[in-house]
Order: structure tokens, then C-alpha cells, then sequence
């Protein structure tokens, strides 16, 4: 989009009022923010109410920066919050899933009593297995209703999930079932994407090839077909699921008990398992998802189009609903699984009134055209809801237009798998939005943006986003690694959290999000590091040296711009530049996951670096995204880079 475009946009829609009839009947009030101000902690105590616990909390926060407690004498199964309590309050007849199939006509409903005899076999069969308190368990599933029972399951007993996304590798898998010592395997035979089956069963073999300490390995079988099976290790999950007892008596754990690892990448090549806990977290889930999406547990039908494999899935397909007692729809395929305007038939057919995705899906929503939406009656939305990363005004402009019929408040999300849950946002019925502005932080959670300083920036002004105060679903740390914890997050601005993105408050004081400011990359909403796919390609025995850079792109957001120097002579490169180029792209799509595959690599026989060796990424994402040229007097040698920027023209179209 053209830099006046958007100015035009911006013109005409600068800002949206609460519709008067939203706003009456919605779950938050103005109030809420005033009565949250007074006393965040006490708030926060109140919220905690959402949840049963066995033993109800005396304590709030405990406050060690940067280690908080929260509620840490209450005592609760974040399973029996999720499950049990609707069926025993007399709402087990009432669906928590209309699960829509990758294949057309393909659909299973789940009620909360089915659910939870579901999760009581699937705990039941995990305890068989050797599940117990404490033990890590990772999940390698498709988007099946078997996955949300499986991760209930695992958090009943006391365990810990550890999700890891189907799209991600064999190598991705192991290095994640190593780091937080899994011992147990949760999958399926494979996924089905647009029709055809897709395997995810190979991959687990190859990964538990390095991976000694699994035990055991459960295998729904999803797709049919030969797999390879290791006696002993494997079992079926029809073998072993099935023929258990249908009921299972929870157990209650602390708060603090810890409840899932969810695997995301940092500026290094190593991926961090940063963990939550269970009262906390299962707080702010239940509060959020009741606030920004408006609940309406008995009318809504509320549909996450996220992968249970990210946090998104995590907080707003499993917890946060099921809390809440929603139904939802929960969708296995891809956008354009059984043609272009699949969305919309899921809509219409459910009659759904609430969708959660992120920009990269709308802005190919968009592409395809408005007619799409437009063909089908989608009059059942009231709320739409965006997230993963900052929203341009004209994807948000045509979400609100031709999905929401200008009738449905639109609520960009800002969170990070690191806080749990949604931190900033406008509350529907209650703010004023702005097409590409996250607006204000929830009532009970403060933020600030911050010059290089740590001072709070003005109005109209950038900074760093920061959060100042602790909330209930803030990661605890990470996996193994409380000083790389400290440093990442608490050691930039001494005593604040740093998220790693920058933003402006304009002149009216609301939040506008501007992206990640370090090396993190954000391609479709999924968090890369830049190092992490640096790393895959100098793991390449033809590669001498690789810098990787972010560069925007229309639908994804950012793309992946791969600068490499081989160890080949520049003749023998020459010779096959294409060959050896898509070579590495498939290599990094097999060593990370196909998110990971460079739009665009770029052969070049050095790299620019400065006097003491680092490679300036920074002038390359300005080479990448066709930028002038700023400073590069620090530079060693300045040829480099024009020669670079020479071959990026060169080859412009040669990975398409
Ligand atoms: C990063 C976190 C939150 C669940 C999915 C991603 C970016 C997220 C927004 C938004 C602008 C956003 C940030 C953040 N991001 N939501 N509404 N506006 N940017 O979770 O993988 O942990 O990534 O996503 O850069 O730091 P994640």
C-alpha cells in the first residue's frame, strides 16, 4: 500500500465510536477501568472469583522482581475449571465444539459431558502410561478435538503440555522434547490438508531418534494408512483410550503448580520454553476472553482460527472458552481447504458470532476479493477480533466493511505467548477504535512506552513498549534458564518488563503498535529469530555465511531475505545459482518448519560488517525492503553493500 493511501484510509476512518446498542448490553463498562485503577492487585483478586477452586486464594501477588506468585495458597485442577464444573452445574448438554473437518461435511460435535468423559479415558490412559504431576508431555497433533482433550488430560494429572506446532520439523521437535525432557509423546499418524493426508508420525521416529528418555508414545490415527511402529513404545490411542473408565477424580494443585511450556523464539538460535502457571494464568484467560470478546456464554458461538500449536490456541481455544463455558467452533483446515470462500460457509453454517485471527489471514482473505464474503450471510457476526501482529488500516478497514458489515467492533489484540494472555486492546462497546491501533492497556494491566532512557514518552511520540506492573498470566520464567529470563525480559529497562516492540502514543494517547524492534521476526503472525534460521542455513555444508533479515511483504507481514556466501568458488556457484538456492530453501524448511523457507536468498560473496565483525543486519533489511542507504561510515568495507544491493536487483524476481 502506498504511503498516500494509507493517509487516505487514515483520513476518512480515524476513529469509531461504540455503537449505543453494543454498548448496552455489554459485559464491560465504562467503570471498570476506574475500579480496576484503584487497586490493580485487589482487582485482580476479584477476577480471580471466574475460576472453582478447591481452596480459595488469601494471597494476591507475591512479588520478587521478576518472580511473581499469584493467588499461591489457592488450590485448583485447571481441568475440572475447564470441564467438570459446566456439566456438574447442569450445562453438560451444551456444546463446547462443533469441530469442522479439513474435508467439506466432515464435522463432530462435543458437549461438556461428552468432553469430559473424553478427558477422563484420555487421563485414565496417561496415568496407564506413567503420567504423573510434574512430567512434561509434548503434543505433535493436527487441529483435532483429540488434541484439546489430550492437553485437559495432561493438565488433570498435574503434568505439563508442551505443544509443539505440526509445521514444525523433526529437528524442532527433538531439540524441544530434549530441553524440557518430555518423556512422553502425544501425536497422530498424520494431518489432512486440503484433502490429502499430510504425516506427522515419521517426523516423531526421526526426532525420538535423539530423544532416549521418551517412554512412551500415544498415536491417534487420523489419516489411516502404513506407519512404522515401535513395539513397546508406541500404542494406538484406540488401544489404550477406549476401553478406560469414563469417569476420573481430579486432584488439586497449588496455583503456582506449573501447567504448560509453549516453545517461541527469541534473538538466538535456541528457542526458549517459557512456562506458565495454573491460577494466574486460568485467571486472566477466563477475564480477557469474557471482556475483549464481549461473552455471551449462552448465544455466542466463538470461533479462534488459530492453531492449537500457539499460545493464541492455548488461551483462546482451549482455556479461555472453555472456562467461560462457550460453544465454539474449532476448525482442522486451511483457508482455502475446499475452495476460496470456505471461511464463510463455516460462518454462515454455525452461524458464527465472533472471529479471532490474525492479519496475514485477512489480508489473503483479501486478495481473493470481497465477492467471497460477500456471496454468503455472515449477519450472525457481532465481534471481530485481530492478532499476532500490528493490523494495516487497510486490512483492518476491509475486515470491518465486508466481514463485520460495518456493524462489528473490531478488537486488535496485542500479547505475547510471554504474557499469557491479551494485555492490550480496546474493550468493545466501551472504546473508541482506530483502524491499525491496538488503543489501551485492560483495565487492570499498566504499560508505558519509553525513550532509550526508560522515561515515558509523550503524547504523539515513539518508544519501547513496556509493562510496569505485574499480572496474573506473565510467564514465570524460562524453561531451565532463570538468568537468560532476567536478561531478556527485566534487564533493559531495570525493574519493567520489555517486550521487544516498539510503539507510539498518539495524540490522543492511544497505542499503536509498530513491530518488533530486535532480531525477531514475525512471518503470518509466527515469531522467527533471525539467528534461529541463520543457524539452518550455515548448518548446510555449502554454506560459508548466512545473515537473515525480516523484509515487509504485503500477506505475510514480514518475509525472510537470506543473504549467503557459499563455500563454493563464485565459478562453481555461478553454475547452478537456482539449483543450489531452492536446495537451501528446502533445507531450511526441513531444519525449522516450511514458515521458516526464505522468500528470497541471495548469493553474494561477502557480507557487510562493521570494524568489529558484526554482520549489520540493519543495512541489510534497508537493501532488502529497497531503502536508501543511511549511515555506513562504521562499515568495512563499503563496496560490499553497493554490490549487494546490485544483485538483490539482479535476482529480484528469482525466488518467486
Ligand atoms: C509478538 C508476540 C499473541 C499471540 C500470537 C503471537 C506481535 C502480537 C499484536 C498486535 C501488533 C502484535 C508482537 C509481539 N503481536 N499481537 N495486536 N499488534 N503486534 O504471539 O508468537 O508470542 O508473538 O507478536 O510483536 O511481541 P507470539
Amino acid at each position: 500500500m502506498t504511503e498516500a493511501r494509507l493517509e487516505a484510509w487514515l483520513d476518512e476512518t480515524r476513529s469509531f465510536a461504540p455503537s449505543a446498542d453494543f454498548a448496552k448490553h455489554a459485559n464491560a463498562q465504562p467503570s471498570i477501568y476506574d475500579e480496576a485503577s484503584k487497586d490493580p492487585v485487589a482487582w485482580w483478586r476479584t477476577q480471580a472469583d471466574r475460576l472453582s477452586w478447591s481452596t480459595s486464594p488469601t494471597k494476591t501477588l507475591e512479588w520478587d522482581l521478576p518472580f511473581a506468585k499469584w493467588f499461591s495458597d489457592g488450590t485448583l485442577n485447571a481441568s475440572y475449571n475447564c470441564v467438570d464444573r459446566h456439566v456438574e452445574a447442569g450445562r453438560g448438554d451444551k456444546v463446547a465444539y462443533h469441530w469442522v473437518g479439513d474435508a467439506e461435511g466432515e464435522t463432530r460435535t462435543i458437549t461438556y459431558a461428552q468432553l469430559q468423559k473424553f478427558v477422563a479415558q484420555a487421563a485414565n490412559a496417561l496415568s496407564e502410561l506413567g503420567v504423573q504431576s510434574g512430567d512434561r508431555v509434548a503434543v505433535y497433533m493436527p487441529m483435532i478435538p483429540e488434541a484439546v482433550i489430550t492437553m485437559l488430560a495432561i493438565v488433570r494429572l498435574g503434568a505439563m503440555h508442551s505443544v509443539v506446532f505440526g509445521g514444525f520439523s523433526a529437528d524442532a521437535l527433538s531439540s524441544r522434547i530434549l530441553d524440557s525432557d518430555c518423556q512422553y509423546v502425544v501425536t497422530a499418524d498424520g494431518a489432512f490438508r486440503r484433502g490429502a493426508p499430510s504425516p506427522l508420525k515419521p517426523a516423531v521416529d526421526e526426532a525420538l531418534q535423539s530423544c532416549p528418555g521418551v517412554k512412551a508414545v500415544l498415536v491417534v490415527r487420523r489419516t489411516g494408512g502404513d506407519v512404522t511402529w515401535v513395539e513397546g513404545r508406541d500404542h494406538w490411542w484406540h488401544d489404550i483410550v477406549d476401553r478406560q473408565a469414563d469417569t476420573h477424580t481430579c486432584e488439586s494443585f497449588p496455583a503456582e503448580h506449573k501447567m504448560f511450556i509453549m516453545y517461541t523464539s527469541g534473538t538466538t538460535a535456541k528457542p526458549k520454553g517459557i512456562f506458565h502457571t495454573t491460577g494466574g494464568y486460568l485467571t486472566q484467560v477466563a477475564t480477557t476472553y469474557n471482556l475483549v470478546f464481549d461473552v455471551k456464554a449462552d448465544s455466542d458461538i466463538l470461533w479462534t482460527a488459530a492453531d492449537i500449536g500457539w499460545i493464541t490456541g492455548h488461551s483462546y481455544i482451549v482455556y479461555g472458552p472453555l472456562i467461560n463455558g462457550v460453544t465454539q467452533v474449532m476448525y482442522e483446515g486451511l483457508p482455502d481447504s475446499g475452495g476460496r470462500d470456505r471461511w464463510w460457509k463455516i460462518i454462515a453454517q454455525n452461524k458464527v458470532t465472533t472471529l479471532y485471527t490474525a492479519p496475514t489471514t485477512i489480508r489473503t482473505l483479501m486478495k481473493w476479493g470481497h465477492e467471497l464474503p460477500g456471496a454468503h450471510d455472515l449477519s450472525s457476526l457481532r465481534l471481530l477480533g485481530s492478532v499476532g501482529e500490528p493490523i494495516n488500516p487497510e486490512a483492518w478497514m476491509w475486515y470491518r466493511q465486508y466481514v463485520g458489515g460495518n456493524r462489528c467492533p473490531i478488537v486488535d489484540t496485542w500479547w505475547q505467548t510471554e504474557t499469557g494472555a491479551i494485555m492490550v486492546s480496546p474493550l468493545p462497546g466501551i472504546t473508541a477504535t482506530k483502524p491499525g491501533a491496538a488503543m489501551r492497556p485492560l483495565p487492570g494491566i499498566t504499560v508505558d512506552v519509553v525513550d532509550n532512557e526508560g522515561k515515558s514518552v509523550g503524547n504523539g511520540e515513539g518508544g519501547y513498549l513496556v509493562i510496569s506492573e505485574p499480572w496474573p498470566s506473565m510467564t514465570r520464567g524460562i524453561w531451565g534458564d532463570p538468568e537468560r529470563f532476567k536478561e531478556t525480559y527485566w534487564s533493559r529497562f531495570p525493574g519493567k518488563y520489555f517486550a521487544g516492540d516498539g510503539a507510539k502514543r498518539d495524540a490522543d494517547g492511544d497505542l499503536w503498535l509498530l513491530g518488533r524492534i530486535d532480531d525477531v521476526m514475525n512471518i503470518s503472525g509466527h515469531r522467527l529469530s533471525t539467528t534461529e534460521v541463520e543457524h539452518a542455513l550455515v548448518g548446510h555444508p555449502a554454506v560459508a555465511e548466512a545473515a537473515v533479515v525480516g523484509a515487509s511483504d504485503e500477506t505475510t507481514g514480514q518475509a525472510i531475505v537470506a543473504f549467503v556466501t557459499l563455500k563454493l568458488s563464485a565459478d562453481e556457484a555461478e553454475k547452478d545459482q537456482s539449483g543450489v538456492i531452492e536446495e537451501l530453501r528446502v533445507h531450511v524448511s526441513k531444519v525449522i518448519s516450511p514458515i521458516a523457507k526464505p522468500r528470497q536468498i541471495i548469493l553474494t560473496p561477502d557480507l557487510p560488517k562493521t570494524r568489529s565483525g558484526k554482520i549489520m543486519r540493519r543495512l541489510l533489511r534497508d537493501v532488502a525492503e529497497h531503502r536508501s542507504l543511511g549511515d555506513v561510515t562504521t562499515l568495512m568495507d563499503p563496496t560490499v553493500v553497493n554490490m549487494i544491493s546490485g544483485l538483490m536487483d539482479e535476482h529480484q524476481n528469482d525466488n518467486d
